[in-house]
């Protein structure tokens, strides 16, 4: 039997952004105390914006990055750096330009790589994973469809780090950010649900109404390709952060 994720629901995003910030702050330290590096997967988009500001807060309170490793889940196909709404940007303007991270140890999927490497850096972005000993603690959003990075309705479980072509909800969900959908990329480079399910500790958090129905799918329903976010179900260690609003349908 499938184990299903526990979930936590706060009164508010900013007191489930803390939480998780604060268990993300204990790992540093205690790994920090073991010597050890702490080895993080994180996200993009509106929902962990407010988790990065309380970690810059950590931060400017004594919380060293120094030990930290990242791997986003994620990058758009054909953007540069750049690009305002390459996650590249939104990550270092989000977080990475407030701490101490050693750049080095940034790892985000290049989606400017010539077509003819994109497999090849799939498979060194997989091999960078295991090298720095696997992900500790996954951080991840979910999609209105249920994708979790990109890994939209119909993938695999059992793909790893791949471009992938974006759903019709995806693209319409960024095309306010890009003035319009048909500026919105078609394509992303994403972890596989394989390599999301490989992380020792995963932490999903969804805010607002708009993700009520599609928690409590993940939750609840069987596990099925269409809502990616159930594979979750299979993970020993999940746990949904939400607000009231997001966990609205859940008894
Ligand atoms: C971002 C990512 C996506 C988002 C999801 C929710 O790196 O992989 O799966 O987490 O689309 O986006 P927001 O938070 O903007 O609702």
């Amino acid at each position: 039997m499938p184990e299903v994720p526990s979930y936590r629901i706060f009164a508010s995003s900013q007191s489930a952004s803390t939480a998780l910030a604060e268990d993300i702050s204990q790992l540093i330290r205690s790994r920090d105390s073991e010597e050890r590096t702490t080895v993080l997967g994180l996200a993009t988009g509106n929902t962990p914006i407010e988790l990065y500001k309380e970690l810059i807060r950590m931060h400017r309170a004594g919380l060293s990055f120094r030990n930290v490793v990242t791997f986003n889940l994620d990058e758009y196909i054909g953007i540069e750096r750049e690009h305002p709404e390459s996650y590249w940007q939104f990550m270092h303007s989000h977080l990475f330009n407030h701490i101490d991270i050693n750049p080095e140890n940034i790892h985000i999927p290049d989606g400017m790589v010539a077509a003819d490497n994109i497999e090849s850096h799939c498979s060194a972005y997989e091999n960078h994973i295991e090298e720095a000993g696997g992900i500790d603690l996954q951080v991840l959003g979910i999609g209105r469809n249920g994708h979790i990075g990109f890994n939209e309705p119909g993938v695999s479980p059992d793909v790893a780090t791949h471009a992938t072509d974006l759903n019709q909800v995806t693209i319409n969900d960024a095309a306010e950010a890009f003035g319009g959908a048909a500026d919105v990329p078609q394509r992303a480079i994403t972890m596989g649900v394989k390599t999301i399910l490989g992380a020792q500790r995963i932490a999903l958090l969804a805010f607002g109404s708009s993700k009520a129905d599609i928690v409590e799918r993940a939750l609840t329903s069987g596990i099925t390709s269409e809502v990616p976010a159930t594979y979750l179900q299979s993970h020993p260690d999940t746990t949904f952060f939400l607000d009231q609003d997001a966990g609205k349908r859940l008894s």
